[in-house]
């Protein structure tokens, strides 16, 4: 990996800021990435990005865990360039990695990336890939994780999923039965609503499944992305549903972000987006 470090004084971003200067936190900032938000300004190349949000734990054992951010990458040939911010962490983040594991699994860490060494701050890096951690990549297969002195072992990740290509290329928005979504909402009562609430606004450490936010993250993409994300991973534990009733979930949740029922059933191979 590329790690030639410049060192930069930056000031604390977020709503921790402590007094009216600010902590002066240190950021070892990888060449290119000076100025924020250059990833997201690439001229071409994939890009891939979502949330970062609190690593699932047993919070009897572990109470201090806290905190939230999103991170962005751009795939160009084989540098993957991510930047990232963060904020409310239980204490002052010590590392970040890149690691390798499917949509909600744990997986060992690649690449270690630079972060911020307070609660609020920035992650970043600049790694090459090679062809099996492209095609891995591609599949949504890598994720985002801070450690904190606290949680060293990670109190924050998420997953750098592909990010929807421009509009123009967007598919048709996806078809489902009404009858499909009326057997999901009794399904997803009985199996997600524990976790993602039943008006699906999320709860705690469970992202929203009707909203802006996953709009945002989700809606460009094609349906059959969700399908296999929630087979690969969801609920986490316990029994899955079969594949039918998976479907007549994703399609409930569809419907719920206000795509309209159609003549056609939503299966594993639907490719239409997730929202109209
Ligand atoms: C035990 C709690 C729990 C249950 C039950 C559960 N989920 Fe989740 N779900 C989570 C958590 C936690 C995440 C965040 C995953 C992560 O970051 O590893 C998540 C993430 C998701 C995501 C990705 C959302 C995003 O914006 O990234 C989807 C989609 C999803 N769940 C759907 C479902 C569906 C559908 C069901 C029912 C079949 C379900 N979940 C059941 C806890 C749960």
């Amino acid at each position: 990996m590329a790690n030639h470090g410049t060192t930069l004084e930056m000031p604390g971003r977020g709503r921790r800021r402590r007094g009216a200067a600010g902590p002066a936190v240190r950021l070892v900032c990888v060449g290119v990435l000076v100025g924020a938000g250059s990833a997201a300004h690439a001229q071409d190349g994939a890009r891939f990005g979502g949330r970062l949000s609190i690593v699932p734990v047993d919070f009897a054992t572990r109470p201090n865990v806290s905190g939230a951010g999103q991170a962005e990458a751009v795939l160009e040939d084989r540098t993957l360039t991510i930047a990232g911010t963060f904020e409310g962490l239980s204490s002052p983040a010590t590392a970040a990695h890149l690691h390798r594991a499917p949509p909600a699994r744990r997986g060992p860490p690649v690449f270690a990336l630079e972060v911020t060494e307070a609660e609020s701050g920035r992650v970043a890096g600049e790694v090459e890939l090679d062809d099996a951690q492209i095609q891995a990549l591609r599949r949504g297969g890598h994720y985002v994780q801070i450690g904190t002195r606290n949680n060293p072992e990670g109190e924050i990740r998420g997953w750098l999923l592909p990010r929807a290509e421009a509009a123009a290329a967007a598919p048709p928005p996806a078809s489902y039965l009404a009858g499909q979504a009326r057997t999901g909402a009794v399904a997803y009562r009985n199996v997600c609503a524990t976790c993602h609430q039943a008006d699906l606004s999320g709860g705690f450490d469970a992202p929203e499944l009707a909203g802006p936010a996953f709009r945002g993250l989700w809606g460009g993409r094609p349906v059959r992305d969700l399908l296999g994300y929630v087979r690969a991973a969801m609920p986490p534990a316990g029994r899955r549903p079969d594949e039918d009733t998976l479907a007549a979930i994703v399609a409930y949740i569809l419907q719920q972000n206000g795509a309209g029922a159609g003549a056609a059933a939503l299966t594993a191979a639907s490719g239409g987006k997730i929202a109209p």
